[in-house]
């Protein structure tokens, strides 16, 4: 069944469309009605007639008696009511729906390339937001039943693996290993180019083993797969540690393309796309200038012949339409990419790999700010540790569950603090528009009031104690009274989930999703206190844990689409 809204929707754009074919009605939400419809004024003038004489003739050609009553307000807006009667029987129908009114669509084959940390270097806050962004993405597209191809991009090739892989061997491979087993990659990357800026001799050897990499000496190989296995690893420990579906199977680094770069520069060079400047080999895509004003170069092959990051991210592109089938592409990666990405998506169309059907989109993010809203950085300058921010929330978050129930079992008290941690720090980067940047501030993002991931589990899990203390597992399926204002726009905001969901797959926002679960979960605590649940009447009683019981699974459903736990007990 389509939603309320899409229902609504569609019979406003045919009521226009009979009037006149360059109707284009908005339907909204609002507060003087349920819905506003606008759209009359714009047709007023082409029309001839008044724009609330315009409204008139929509609500003559439509029928709407069986969902809402109508009116005409204002200057020719349509004032949408929704009919208690029919606001009822659809929640109750949402009883039964474990997807809790949100349509499988036709299956699209979607590659979400995202988190792309780098070997042997700390995954920082960027990576943080790459990852829990795209994970968000990869889990709503499986939703509405799309096939998601993950793809972990990670930085596995380039000029600095000569001084990494001359790094391991003066450590000796044993101590190598065990320090980037640690997690301790920074340290590891500094030393190595502490060594290369002040030795010559070092600098040197870091140049010959490159050239031997490129080559595929396999004793070079060995050991450069050494750092990519211990790096990966340490990855695959933060992301479960972040419970986030990203999988070891889902790494396919910037070196798994090698074999395919000669092919790009003579694929473009064939069509005619490549130009030299300066030594190097360029593609200049129409409409992108430099600072000054002259055209601006995509670089596919480097003066010294070496392939850089772009070349790559072609390669990948023309993998991912001919060899996966992708009908749409997501770039999750900060917004200082955003020109690379256009660029690479202009070559790739102007090449025939991206053709006009697949989408492909960067999905930008901001900055991470410190609390003095500079780059968050640690006191001493340093990346700070992904997993130690997750370390501190989590402290945080035991301290609090242990002043709130000294006597919970240890293990129990453990199992929540990480839940609650994760909520904590994926919600604060989830919910605010990822364009901007935000401050990393642990305190409101673990707290339990406001809009934070925690406090949407407490009204979650406060839902499931209320059925513990009724005895029961969920309520009768029946259509509750609405009669109450407070019972009505818990309602009505229940029937928005599939609408949420809609919007932010559409932008790929997931602060819109927060929002929605945000906002119900006020809508409930504000039905909680007008309306009494178990000390009410049996009708009464019935009809409201019908409400309860819709809002703790659509806040489950909701919380797991973000990455987020819900558990039952907190
Ligand atoms: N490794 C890169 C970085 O840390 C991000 C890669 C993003 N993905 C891509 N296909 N270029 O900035």
């Amino acid at each position: 069944m389509s939603s309320l809204y899409e229902t609504l929707d569609e019979r406003f754009r045919r009521a226009f469309d009979a009037i006149s074919p360059n109707a284009d009605p908005v339907l909204r939400p609002s507060e003087h009605a349920d819905f506003q419809v606008n759209g009359a004024l714009g047709l007023a003038k082409a029309l001839g007639a008044s724009p609330r004489e315009v409204a008139a003739r929509v609500l003559d050609a439509i029928d709407l008696s069986d969902l809402a009553r109508v009116e005409v307000a204002g200057p020719g807006f349509i004032n949408v009511y929704t009919l208690d009667s029919a606001l009822a029987e659809r929640l109750r129908a949402l009883l039964s729906d474990e997807r809790l009114g949100v349509r499988r669509r036709d299956s699209r084959r979607v590659v979400v390339d995202y988190s792309a940390p780098n070997v042997a270097k700390e995954m920082h806050v960027g990576h943080l937001r790459s990852t829990v962004i795209g994970d968000c993405l990869a889990r709503l597209h499986r939703f509405v039943g799309d096939e998601v191809i993950a793809r972990n991009h990670v930085g596995d090739w380039g000029t600095p693996f000569g001084m990494l892989i001359e790094h391991l061997v003066d450590m000796g491979e044993a101590d190598a290993v065990a320090s980037l087993s640690v997690g301790d990659l920074d340290s590891f990357y500094r030393s190595a180019r502490q060594k290369f800026d002040s030795d010559e001799a070092f600098r040197d050897r870091s140049r010959t083993r490159v050239v031997a990499l490129q080559a595929g000496d396999p004793e070079t190989r060995r050991l450069w797969r050494i750092l990519v296995d211990q790096s990966v690893n340490y990855f695959s420990e933060v992301y479960a540690a972040l419970g986030v579906e990203l999988t070891a199977s889902d790494v396919v680094g910037e070196s798994s393309y090698n074999d395919e770069l000669a092919s790009v520069v003579a694929d473009l060079d064939a069509q005619g796309l490549l130009v030299e400047s300066e030594g190097a080999l360029c593609v200049f895509p129409p409409g992108f200038t430099g600072r000054d004003g002259e055209p601006q170069p995509l670089i596919v092959r480097k003066s010294d012949e070496g392939f850089g990051y772009a070349a790559t991210d072609l390669a990948a592109l023309r993998d991912r339409v001919s060899r996966l089938g992708a009908d749409e592409i997501y770039y999750v990666v900060g917004a200082p990419q955003s020109q690379h990405f256009q660029m690479i998506f202009a070559v790739g169309r102007l090449a025939g790999w991206l053709p006009d059907e697949v989408h492909s989109e960067h999905v930008a993010f901001g900055s991470v700010l410190g609390p003095d809203r500079k780059m968050f950085k640690s006191r001493t300058g340093d990346t700070i540790k992904l997993i130690s921010l997750l370390a501190d929330a989590t402290e945080r978050a035991r301290e609090e569950l242990l002043r709130r129930r000294p006597d919970q079992a240890d293990t129990e008290r453990e199992t929540l603090a990480g839940d609650v941690a994760r909520a904590a720090i994926k919600y604060a980067d989830l919910s605010t528009d990822r364009l901007r940047d935000y401050v990393f501030d642990l305190d409101r993002m673990v707290s339990a009031e406001g809009d934070t991931g925690p406090y949407l589990q407490y009204a979650h899990a406060r839902i499931r104690a209320l059925f513990r203390r009724a005895g029961r597992d969920g309520a009768l399926e029946l259509a509750p009274d609405l009669s109450d204002s407070a019972e009505r726009a818990l309602g009505l905001a229940l029937l928005g989930f599939p609408d949420a969901v809609g919007s932010t797959l559409a932008a790929s926002q997931p602060h819109r999703l927060c929002g929605y679960l945000f906002e119900l979960a006020q809508r409930f605590s504000s039905f909680y206190e007008e309306c009494p649940i178990l000390s009410a009447s049996e009708n009464q009683r019935e009809s409201r844990l019908v409400l309860a019981d819709l809002t703790a699974r659509t806040l489950a459903v909701g919380l797991d689409l973000l990455g987020i736990a819900a558990p039952d007990q907190m």
